[in-house]
């Protein structure tokens, strides 16, 4: 039975707001449904219940409104978590707990609820963590929409449970049993490591690029290296890709004060700026728990602990304006599944809030996204500093 849940009143803020998107799907009802006849069939209460990858915390409220008490609750995103919290308190509905991906999540769980991530690495790090904490005769139902699944999916769920299930889709939906955990080796599958030249990067599965350095990041990272010579010992590997096109002399785009890397993935800008420049500040930020985990493990790699500050939150809301010389960026350009500039936007809008008068942004982006007009309107002066028919990267000077 369908509970009479009002859907329609979840809200997605801080998260991008706007007239063709939700903040709850198809997925998410059939998740409940199918979650709640389980419960019902197996005696399970709430506080054997976990949901992951509840986006905006429709499965949560939906559950705890049918009167399941003590779901405990993942999120990656700092803005779901806020939207999750805000939606509760809108609906008066209390009695969940969050965690992160971790033993006091799982442990004990009979019945886990997953809306499928997008990369399988992000889902082979939780069915092995479900596998590994979960109660013997845990339930794994993920779900997804039909468009965005591949088999590959139920293979990634095969190297943690005995037996797959997928079921029949409805409404463009379909779920996925998982049961019958098998025994997981003793260490898990992520983190990973990678070297390269003078940079470690380590990542969960969720975070951006994994451990490999992206190569808009490698650019933004040579163009940089123009300008302050001892960047290169992170980028050693790439050395000289980038210099024609980078104009030294115009202006350090090095300081030493506070460096902001805003949405930061795994570190990699956040750190090689920092084992570049003893001196700086360095604080990396992002709103992913599985970006920010990334990024202080990879800070631990490169032994700057004392020196760079990692940060789950979004779009640097916790840090004060005004506060930074200088912020990089390599922004993302999909929102869910759809291509939304309204992600990039919000951190043009956080970069022109955090940057003193005078400071500058350092952006790197698709060069078919053509970003340069609008961080003119929102941050101040942007000029291209380097461009390859795939990647740009601009300066842009915060006005005063
Ligand atoms: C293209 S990746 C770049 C990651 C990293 N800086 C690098 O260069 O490898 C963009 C990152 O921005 C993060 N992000 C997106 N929207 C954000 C927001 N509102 N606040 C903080 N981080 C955000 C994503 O989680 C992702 O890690």
């Amino acid at each position: 039975m369908v509970p009479e849940f009002p859907y329609a009143r979840l809200r997605r803020r801080p998260d991008v707001e706007a007239a063709d998107l939700q903040a709850h799907d198809a997925t998410d009802l059939l998740l409940v449904e199918r979650g709640l006849a389980l419960a019902a069939e197996h005696g399970i209460a709430g506080a054997e219940t976990a949901v992951i990858g509840d986006e905006y915390g429709a499965i949560t409220l939906a559950l705890t409104d049918a009167g399941l008490v003590g779901i405990r609750v993942h999120q990656d995103l700092a803005t779901g978590r806020r939207a999750l919290a805000l939606n509760a308190q809108d609906l008066g509905l209390a009695g969940f707990s969050s965690h992160e991906l971790d033993p006091a999540l799982l442990s004990g769980a009979r019945l886990v609820l997953l809306q499928l991530p997008k990369a399988l690495a992000e889902l082979e790090e939780i069915a092995d963590a479900v596998a590994r904490w979960a109660a013997p005769d845990a339930v794994l139902v993920a779900g997804g929409r039909v468009k965005h699944m591949t088999l590959a999916q139920n293979e990634v769920l095969g190297r943690s449970f005995a037996r797959v299930q997928a079921q029949r889709a409805e409404r463009k939906s379909r779920l996925i049993v998982a049961t019958e955990p098998l025994p997981m080796p003793a260490d898990p599958p992520y983190p990973v490591t990678a070297r390269h030249g003078g940079l470690t990067l380590v990542a969960h599965g969720g975070a951006f690029a994994g451990a490999r350095l992206d190569i808009g990041t490698r650019v933004l990272l040579e163009v940089l290296a123009d300008r302050a010579p001892q960047l290169r010992r992170s980028v050693a590997d790439s050395a000289g890709s980038a210099r024609n096109g980078a104009e030294p002399g115009r202006s350090s785009g090095v300081v030493n004060g506070t460096v902001i890397d805003l949405g930061c993935g795994t570190g990699a800008l956040a750190v090689s700026y920092a084992l570049a420049h003893p001196d700086a500040r360095v604080i990396a930020t992002d709103r992913s728990a599985a970006a920010a985990a990334s990024a202080r493990e990879t800070v631990a790699a490169n032994g700057v602990a004392g020196q760079v500050t990692v940060m789950h939150d979004d779009a640097g809301s916790e840090l004060p304006d005004a506060s930074a010389d200088v912020v990089l960026l390599n922004p993302p350009f999909h929102l869910g599944s759809s291509v939304h500039t309204g992600a990039a936007t919000r951190l043009f809008e956080a970069a022109a809030r955090l940057l003193r008068p005078g400071a500058e942004l350092w952006t790197v982006y698709n060069s078919s996204l053509g970003y340069r007009a609008e961080l003119t309107r929102i941050v101040g002066a942007t000029e291209q500093v380097h461009r390859t028919p795939k990647f740009t990267v601009t300066r842009s000077i915060r006005r005063g």
